[in-house]
């Protein structure tokens, strides 16, 4: 198997968590390499459930080296505890080979990274992006800024000091004038980071170099994206996004490799579309069918159990990501939820005061007018529990799938009709 990335093509949560697992058994490397503990998988193993944040969900399969590359923004309690809880059901384990490496340039989400996170989103106004509030954007700007704590600093405890005292001196004062919040103490920091170290150094070392073995010893490597797209804090929907590269490019810069080594990169979409948080959302069905789709999905959010918002497919913003990534595939996720519709739409085009266009603005209150065009297409009855073949499909779902096709020029490589690892088709 060549080097795969696999990325949301939307707005997050199209079930990426089911197709990294099934790539990743034949996987020798598993990398994140941005966001943190903002994503969210539900596993399930030995009938148990376990939500993992940051480390990959290929920690399943034994065998495999699980890496946090240097993009990513590390919780060291989130993680510390994700890998005690595996450790525990015996996951992660010498005699299984499974092993998990944090990369010492990755970035370490502080308490005050979180505390101002929580502090602006319930500020409201016009500040709130609804975000997961788990410290993800306060910690890249620290990153952006230069007074970012990296792993490695946390074994250095002189550096580390040096390092969260100028980091709190604008915090204290912001949080003094705009939040009446209390100071923030070096030393109770210092002594929490020291601790953190300590516990972090055995998977602590320059993940870089390890990749770039794998990839010379031909290694198979599997990059796992986080959030999507149209999430992006560069091409998303702006700023209504992450803190992070979402897209491809966020592999090289947060892994510190070369666009070479890279074979394909599969986008993740659902068979329509959702989004969690604020932020336009043109094929949005506000409205009972919406309401349908959230219930036959089960769309509520993994990492904060929020309710999310459901809509049509958008295929202006799939060909968007198509684009932006250089997507080779489409995995098509959750195609069984829209079984029993007797139509369905699809938006083809925007219009924005009247005019058409076939990408997406960059201003947001253009977006926010955007008026979907819709093409409609039949719908289904209902699709086989574990489908074989494509030609098994019913004929409208074949339909559905082939005008995706043609509209993106890429093919729909994988159709996933369930959670279950069965109900999926590769073609
Ligand atoms: P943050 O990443 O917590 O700063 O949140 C910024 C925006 O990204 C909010 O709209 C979140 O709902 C959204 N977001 C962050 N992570 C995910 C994810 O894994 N899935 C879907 N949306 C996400």
């Amino acid at each position: 198997m060549a080097n795969i990335a696999v990325l949301g093509a939307q707005w997050g949560d199209e079930g990426k968590g089911k197709i990294v697992d099934l790539y990743g058994e034949r996987a020798d490397l598993i990398v994140r390499y941005q966001g943190g503990n903002n994503a969210g998988h539900t596993l399930v193993v030995g009938g148990e459930k376990t939500v993992l944040h940051l480390i990959p969900s290929g920690v399943l399969h034994p065998g495999k080296t699980c890496v946090i590359a240097s993009g990513v923004v590390l919780d060291p309690e989130v993680f510390l505890r994700e890998v005690e809880a595996l450790t525990a059901r015996g996951l992660i384990s010498e005699s299984r080979g499974t092993r998990v490496w944090v990369s010492e340039r990755t970035q370490v989400i502080m308490p005050y990274h979180k505390l101002i996170d929580r502090l602006r989103e319930e500020s409201g106004g016009k500040a709130k992006i609804g975000t997961t509030v788990r410290g993800i954007g306060p910690c890249y700007e620290d990153k952006v800024a230069r007074r970012g704590v990296m792993v490695g600093d946390l074994m250095d405890s002189d550096l580390l000091r040096d390092k969260i005292e100028a980091a709190i001196r604008e915090k204290n004062a912001v949080l003094a004038a705009l939040y009446n919040h209390e100071p923030l103490v070096v030393e109770e920091l210092h002594a929490w980071a020291l601790e953190m170290g300590k516990k972090l150094k055995p998977m602590v070392r320059d993940t870089r170099v390890l990749i770039q073995e794998a990839i010379a010893a031909g290694n198979t490597i599997l990059f796992e994206g986080a959030q999507g797209t149209l999430l992006d804090v560069e091409h998303g929907t702006y700023p209504f996004v992450t803190s992070s590269n979402t897209i491809t490019g966020g592999i090289f810069t947060g892994c510190g490799i070369g666009p070479k080594s890279l074979d394909r990169i599969i986008g993740i979409s659902k068979a329509y579309t959702t989004r969690v948080g604020g932020g336009p959302f043109p094929t949005e069905l506000d409205n009972d069918l919406g309401e349908w789709i959230r219930k036959q999905g089960q769309e509520f959010g993994a990492t904060t159990g929020r309710p999310r918002r459901c809509g049509w497919l958008d295929l202006v913003a799939l060909k968007y990501a198509v684009e932006v990534n250089g997507l080779t595939g489409i995995a098509l996720m959750k195609a069984d939820v829209l079984s029993g519709l007797e139509e369905l739409k699809v938006c083809v085009a925007y219009e924005v005061d009247g005019a058409r266009r076939n990408t997406i603005p960059s201003n947001i209150r253009e977006l926010e007018r955007v008026k979907p065009v819709y093409e409609s297409l039949k719908g289904w009855k209902t699709l086989p529990d574990r489908p074989k073949t494509f030609g098994e499909m019913p004929d409208a779902f074949r339909a559905y799938v082939g005008y995706i096709e043609r509209t993106l020029g890429i093919p729909v490589v994988t159709i996933s009709t369930g959670p279950g690892r069965e109900q999926t088709l590769n073609r």
